[in-house]
């Protein structure tokens, strides 16, 4: 797919701006301060429907306005649409596709596909858990509406165990209350823990094929889901009823649920050796970098067409041949990358931010 024009409105500090993009690299370069990852969050909220970097939707109209607006329009192999997301300071947001406004999130979700790369995302190989599972979450729902609704159902089960565990005062009350949600959230749960599997499953291959070129074939890339992990939906259900009942005491005395999905992890090894503990800085960057390009792939054999690569401020942090790689996959996925200077022979559309105008400077 690719983005034909964007459209800001009272976005952050673009008062009003449209630019075309081409279908190859896209370079947004400017002083910091000026407007490029603002430009880069417009688009990854048009995918999602939520900022990457905050939750405060407000932050986002500017401040001297009461709406903001972001206009994309999109080429995809099904036909073109139009995302249009409109955001008020007291709080609303409406999202449109095509003229049609959507009712819910899950909606937009697939419409618009991105692959966001940026230092922070660093914390995908080295920090918490739940940077690794948001990871899986937001590939295999921009890859499945379906699974997008499985979380969204998950969690709110998995609040209403919780509420349960916290209030009930007596732990015999408990076994006997209990198991209206363990079975709903077993039910559910086993059919997040599956899909992640083979998500994982598929990403490793391409993740160890970059990785080893990536690497001059001198480190091996594994990935391997740390959870319940079983051959069938069914057996990952039942093995989580099982362990429910086990950590049934546990939960009891925490106030929450200690077994599921929400707290499983990915364990990444190179050469069998795991990487968010012992990996040098240098290892965990290629690593992530080695992940991203494999997600690209994942979205091109699934959805038969590659998403957006958004890439903000990771061109200083890659040594020259890492660089060089990226920069060719540019050739073949449509890429828009911030950079405080942009000195490459690629060929590449040039776009100047300045104090939230854009200037294009076709080479
Ligand atoms: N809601 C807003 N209204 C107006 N300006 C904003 C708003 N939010 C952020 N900014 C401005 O946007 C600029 C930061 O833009 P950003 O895209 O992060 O910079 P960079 O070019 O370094 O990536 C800052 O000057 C900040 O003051
Ligand atoms: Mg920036």
């Amino acid at each position: 797919m690719r983005i034909k024009k964007i459209k800001l409105i009272n976005f952050r500090n673009y008062k009003n701006q449209t630019i075309d993009l081409n279908d190859g690299l896209n370079v947004l370069v400017g002083e910091n301060a000026q407007g490029k990852t603002n430009l880069i969050e417009a688009i990854y909220f048009s995918c999602i429907g939520k900022s990457p970097r905050t939750k405060k939707e407000n932050e986002l109209i500017n401040w001297q306005a009461e709406n903001a607006k972001i206009e994309i329009e999109l080429e995809k192999k099904e036909g073109s649409k139009l995302i249009e997301v409109f955001l008020n300071k007291k709080g609303k947001k409406n999202i449109k596709i095509n003229g049609i406004n959507i009712l819910r999130i899950g909606e937009l979700i697939g419409t618009l596909n991105c692959v966001f790369f940026a230092p922070d995302e660093l914390k995908l190989v080295k920090d918490s858990p739940q940077d690794r599972r948001r990871f899986m979450d937001i590939d295999l729902s921009q890859l499945s509406k379906n699974y997008f609704y499985l979380i969204n159902t998950y969690n709110k089960i998995l609040a209403e165990r919780n509420k349960l565990l916290k209030d009930t005062k007596s732990f015999d009350t408990l076994k006997q209350t209990i198991y209206i949600w363990d079975k709903q959230l077993a039910d559910v749960g086993s059919k997040i823990i599956i899909r992640r599997i083979r998500f994982l499953n598929a990403l490793k291959v391409y993740a160890n094929k970059t990785h080893q070129e990536l690497t001059s074939n001198k480190e091996n890339l594994e990935l391997f889901y740390e959870g319940i992990v079983e051959k069938t939906t069914e057996e990952i259900k039942q093995k989580l009823l099982k362990e429910y009942e086990i950590n049934l005491e546990k939960d009891f005395r925490l106030g929450f649920t200690n077994i599921g999905p929400h707290r499983d992890d990915i364990s990444i090894l190179t050469n069998g050796i795991d990487v968010k503990s012992f990996g040098s800085q240098g290892q965990q960057r290629t690593v992530a970098l080695s992940l991203k390009l494999a997600e690209l792939e994942i979205f091109a054999s699934e959805r038969g067409e590659y998403p957006i690569l958004l890439l903000d401020d990771v061109l200083s942090e890659l040594d020259d041949e890492r660089k060089n790689k990226l920069l060719n996959k540019t050739k073949t996925v449509q890429t828009l990358i911030t950079t405080t200077n942009f000195n490459y022979k690629q060929k590449a559309n040039i776009l100047k931010v300045k104090e939230g105008t854009i200037t294009s400077q076709k080479e």
